[in-house]
């Protein structure tokens, strides 16, 4: 049986609340309550990255994390990325460099390297290549995405 519970967190920088079903995953929750579609599913095992989110901070599989688990943290989606009406400098890196081609792998891509991208902090490419481990793209060859990540950080690719 699934109960319906009360959840309370930030959500892109506003507050924001909803009655969930306690069975559905945080992947769910932000396609479903809140119409986000960016992050996606995929294998829905945490292999592939499709689904990836920042939650306080720190990048996760929502696909693998229970909705109730959200409740009074810090989330981002690639959705929050906006600023103003104009795209992120690492989602514009992703346009100039050519690394986005159906786009399905994109949103986790794009939030994983945000995870990476410290501020004041240069990757080199192998460590961006490191860092980019966990998610898949089935388009790109890899070789544009990484190069998107390492401009981004500021370094030459
Ligand atoms: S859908 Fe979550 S890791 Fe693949
Ligand atoms: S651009 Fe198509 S899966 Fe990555």
């Amino acid at each position: 049986m699934s109960l319906k519970v009360e959840i309370a967190f930030k959500l892109n920088g506003r507050s924001v609340a909803r009655e969930i079903l306690t069975s559905t995953s945080s992947l769910q929750v932000l396609n479903r309550d809140f119409d986000l579609a960016g992050a996606k599913l995929a294998c829905g095992e945490g292999e592939c990255g499709a689904c990836t989110i920042m939650v306080d901070g720190v990048s996760r599989n929502a696909c693998l994390m229970a909705g109730v688990d959200l409740d009074g943290r810090d989330v981002e989606t690639v959705e929050g990325l906006w600023e103003g009406n104009g795209l992120d400098p690492l989602q514009e890196a992703f346009v100039n460099s050519g690394a986005v081609q159906c786009g399905f792998c994109t949103p986790g891509m794009v939030m994983q390297a945000k995870y990476l991208l410290k501020p004041g902090k240069k990757l080199s490419r192998d460590e961006v290549i490191r860092g980019l481990e966990g998610n898949v793209c089935r388009c790109t060859g890899y070789h544009k995405i990484i190069d998107a990540v390492v401009a981004a950080s500021g370094e030459a690719s």
